[in-house]
Formats: structure tokens, sequence, C-alpha cells
């Protein structure tokens, strides 16, 4: 487990980092403390099956896997084979967020594995990374009828989803591919073409917005540009590292 999911993990359970302290800020501090009576303290309530999630509690990885197999939160559950939860390495420094499986994700309970997912395959290839070394998630996690674009009340109800798994994941370094995918999780409407080249930031979570490898596949010639994203992406990590 990395230093930020420990940290996430304490947080989450109610539980204060230890910071060393000089006796003379303790002294003061027990001076100005009120006296508390145990049975004054009031402990909240544990709800393990909510669905939505407040920003800081982490749901346990497997039940969160329930979650998703089970939501019946907004229509696509009605269409959809089966959900797609995500794949890869749970501990990755590298996520990467698309937008909503597509039939052959939805036949097969992956992420991106049509023609799309084999060109993001060769893209994680050309990083030096493959498939099981990134955590890879969809904002949707249930396929759109003939793909069409998610609707805000799919993207609202699926949203404490991928929240969660950012959590759990804690990379280093966040991959959006798309537009629906880079607005949703950055809140804006800014268009792809500006979100593109600039370095944003998710729950203090670098983000560097890609285009879709399926507009790729449309429009080879700006795969150019993919490049420079990934660029972008490797000298965030590498800034990161030099402190
Ligand atoms: N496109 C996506 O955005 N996600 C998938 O999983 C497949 C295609």
């Amino acid at each position: 487990m990395n230093e930020r999911q420990r940290l996430n993990y304490l947080q989450a359970m109610g539980l204060q980092q230890w910071i060393v302290r000089q006796p003379e800020e303790l002294s003061r501090e027990s001076e100005q403390a009120l006296p508390v009576q145990m049975d004054e303290i009031s402990l909240p309530e544990c709800e393990v099956h909510e669905i939505t999630v407040t920003s800081d509690r982490i749901i346990p990885w497997d039940d969160l896997k329930n979650q998703v197999a089970s939501c019946t939160q907004c229509s696509l559950h009605q269409s959809r084979t089966q959900t797609v939860f995500g794949v890869g390495d749970r501990q990755a420094d590298w996520m990467l967020i698309g937008e909503a499986p597509g039939q052959q994700e939805d036949e097969q309970g992956e992420p991106f594995v049509g023609p799309a997912g084999m060109l993001l395959n060769e893209i994680l290839f050309s990083l030096g990374l493959q498939r099981q070394t990134v955590f890879i998630a969809n904002i949707l996690k249930c396929r759109p009828p003939n793909n069409r674009d998610p609707l805000p009340d799919e993207i609202q109800s699926c949203s404490s989803f991928l929240e969660q798994q950012v959590k759990h994941v804690a990379p280093r370094i966040i991959l959006t591919l798309g537009r629906i995918a880079a607005q949703n999780l950055l809140h804006t409407t800014e268009s792809i073409g500006r979100l593109r080249g600039r370095v944003h930031d998710y729950q203090s979570i670098p983000v560097i917005v890609m285009y879709h490898p399926a507009y790729l596949l449309r429009s080879p010639t700006e795969k150019r540009k993919v490049l420079q994203d990934l660029l972008l992406a490797k000298q965030t990590l590498d800034q990161i590292d030099a402190g």
C-alpha cells in the first residue's frame, strides 16, 4: 500500500495522523482543552451498503465491485448485458479513464477490448506500460444504447463509483481519454482541444487530457498529438520524482 492510500484509509477510518509536537505546544493545548465525557461523543452511523458516498469514505473494493454489478440507479441497467467495472492493477501509478463501455465491452465485461482498446494497448506499449500494470476504468459502468453519449443523470449516478476507484488506486497520474471523460472528471465544458497540453488536477492527482483512441482510429493524423500528450505525462511524473 502506498503512502497516499494509507492516508486515505486512515482518514476514512476517522484516525488522525501522528504529528510530533513540541512540549510547549502540548501544554498550551491541554490548558485550552475542555473536559469531554465519553458519553457526550456521538459516533457516526456506519452505512455499509449506502451507494452515495461522502468524499472521505472508502468503500472496500469488493463491496464496490458488488455495488457496481448490482447497480440499478439509472435506466442503463435495463439494456446492459453486464457492468464493466474496470481492469488492471489496483495499485497502479497510471490510471486511464474512458467514456463508457461499447458493445464488445458490454459483452465481455472489460473496458477497451474492441478496436479502440487495441490502439490503447499500443499507446500504453509506447509508454513502456502494459494493460495489467495500469488501471483502466470508464466514467459510466454500463453501455449506453447504440453507443450514444452518456446523459447527465447517468453520469451523476455513476460518479461515486469512479471517485471510489480513484481513491483506492491512488494513481500518480490520470490520463483521460476523450471529451466526455475529461469534461466530467474535471467538471468543465471546455473543449478537448483547449484542455489538452496542460496539466490539470483531480483530487491532487495530475491529469493529462488525451483524445479518445476511437477518434484516433478515425483521424490517424492526430496520433502525433497523442505522442505529445504522453510526453507531457512522462515529464509531469519526472518532475514530481525530481521533487
Ligand atoms: N470506449 C470507452 O470510452 N470505453 C471503453 O471501455 C470502450 C470504448
